[in-house]
């Protein structure tokens, strides 16, 4: 159906819309406004018809979802204008009625819904061959648009998922696999202080985050390790590290899907806003938040410092009076609001106290052209 009937249709079920489009669009927040104008192109009034519309669409896919019972095909909005396929010629009279354009396909939801559900019981993991690096099965979804169930393989996975999609008693018409580069990955806020694993097995903790990632310290890993966070969520790689010699830091380039916040976590349920990074004079106050210990202050001794690690010496960083423990290595160091720099080592612990080096945290941003998120 072309567009202008496809509005005649639904200004019968939308006369709000059409006759008053600014009472629908009153309930839709600025903030997704600005993002619907972003993402979508859409202006005001644009955004709150096709919400409308959308909405509506809804009730017409579960009225045709019953009505058609078996027959049902899928529905999919394009453009806004809604699509719904059935298998059953006769019902496209019934699909035009409710306002939607038909299409007539060979398989029918249930029979690809029982085949994903055959799926979701199988032991997936068991049957791919690990052999290869690229394995996994990384999503399996219903394309109601294809009218196909879609698997979605690693390089190495192809194959099996043929195999998987014909044991749950789909024909070549009924599936397609599709290759993906990636597993799928939860998404992460990172904060200043919070922990993160190197190759998965070593803890350190972030210092700073920066547009396109975090720095922290050179120490935690060397350029190609992974940063993930200890719940296996990938963080980023490290793409620069520095240690020992003229620093301790690292920059780690973040994945996409993350947010790279500008604040310090403050391990009592809340966070710092960073909001610049000047340096604190030697006697200035000083804080350090860390994945082991938590959050300690105490006071700038010297500036520039070079410090003899077993692996060699490192120069430039601060001296405090701060104590710091193992894994707290990377995180923040902060000033106010003001961040410091990343924290390196030292000596002693948090329950006799200590002394630990930070590597000051605007040489890292120059070193990689870096720009701090401030909160
Ligand atoms: C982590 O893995 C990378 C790449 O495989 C390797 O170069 C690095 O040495 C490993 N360990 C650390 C601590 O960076
Ligand atoms: C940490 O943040 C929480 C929530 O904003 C706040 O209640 C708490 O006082 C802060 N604690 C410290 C030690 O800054």
């Amino acid at each position: 159906m072309e567009l202008t009937r496809f509005l005649a249709a639904l200004a019968v079920f939308l006369p709000i819309v059409y006759g008053a489009p600014t009472t629908a669009a009153n309930n839709l927040h600025p903030e997704i406004l600005a993002a619907m104008k972003r993402d979508l192109g859409l202006d005001a009034e644009q955004a709150h018809v096709r919400v409308a519309r959308e909405l509506k669409a809804t009730e017409v896919i579960e009225q045709l979802r019953t009505s058609t019972g078996n027959s049902f095909g899928g529905a999919w909005l394009v453009d806004g204008e809604l699509n719904v396929a059935v298998t059953d010629e006769a019902l496209t009279s019934e699909v035009i009625a409710a306002g939607a354009t038909p299409l007539v396909v060979s398989n029918s939801l249930s029979k690809l819904e029982d085949a994903q559900k055959a799926l979701d019981e199988m032991d997936i993991e068991q049957a791919l061959d690990k052999r290869s690096k690229e394995t996994g099965i990384a999503a399996y979804y219903i394309d109601v648009a294809a009218n196909k169930l879609v698997l979605e393989a690693l390089s190495g996975s192809t194959s099996q998922a043929e195999e998987l999609a014909k044991q749950v008693g789909l024909v070549e018409s009924e599936f397609e696999v599709r290759t993906v580069k990636d597993m799928p990955t939860t998404f992460a806020t990172v904060r200043g202080g919070d922990a993160y694993l190197i190759n998965q097995s070593a803890r350190c903790s972030v210092g700073f985050s920066v547009t396109t990632g975090f720095v922290s310290a050179g120490h935690c890993g060397s350029v190609g390790a992974t940063a993930t966070t200890t719940s296996g969520a990938t963080l980023g790689t490290f793409s620069g590290s520095v240690f020992p010699g003229s620093g301790d830091y690292s920059y780690i380039r973040g994945s996409s899907g993350n947010t790279f916040s500008g604040t310090i976590n403050n391990y009592s349920g809340g966070t710092i806003t960073v909001s610049g990074s000047t340096a604190a004079a030697a006697g200035a106050s000083v804080c350090r938040s860390g994945s082991t210990t938590g959050v300690f202050c105490g006071t700038v001794r010297a500036l520039g410092a070079t410090v003899t690690y077993s692996q060699g010496r490192v120069t430039g960083l601060t001296q405090t009076s701060v104590c710091a423990e193992p894994g707290d290595s990377g995180g923040s160091f902060y000033s106010g609001s003001q961040a410091q720099g990343v924290t390196s080592g030292g000596s002693g612990d948090c329950s006799s106290g200590g002394t630990t080096y930070f590597q000051p945290v605007n040489e890292i941003l120059s070193a990689y052209g870096l720009t701090l998120v401030r909160g």
